[in-house]
């Protein structure tokens, strides 16, 4: 049997939103205040797919894939600025597009070969990016 397991976590990180090939004024209409320097209460959700293991009831550990996420992701991120401490976003934009992906890219060599992963990740309450296996 396949299922989907999905772990919360939770950080907040602070971004600026600049192209320096447009003007200030170029900026400003595209970005509008994300232009400036703010920072977000970000929540990410992990999702992990795969068979469940008929030992343990588990497609994985939750507890594992928790300390994963801490030691990974939120150590990393929590409290940071992700345009000057983050070398992760060297030459991206520190979109919640981009940020999925790199999110991604972290966890997956942590996973077993044939355990799918897919991250949703909330920078406010209506706005979300999402980026994954599935
Ligand atoms: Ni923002």
């Amino acid at each position: 049997m396949i299922a989907t397991i999905c772990r919360k976590a939770h950080f907040n990180a602070a971004h600026r939103l600049h192209n320096p090939n447009w003007s200030n004024e170029k900026n400003i209409e595209t970005f509008g205040k994300c232009n400036n320097v703010h920072g977000h209460n970000f929540d990410l959700e992990v999702r992990i797919r795969g068979e469940v293991d008929p030992d343990t009831g588990f497609v994985m550990d939750l507890a594992v894939l928790g300390n994963l996420i801490k030691d990974e992701v939120e150590e990393r991120f929590d409290h940071k600025n992700l345009n000057m401490d983050c070398p992760e976003f060297e030459g991206l934009y520190p979109t919640t597009e981009y940020f999925v992906k790199i999110i991604y890219d972290i966890l997956k060599p942590h996973l077993k070969k044939d355990h799918l992963l897919h991250i949703t990740l909330h920078e406010t309450q209506k706005n979300a990016a999402e980026y994954g296996d599935w």
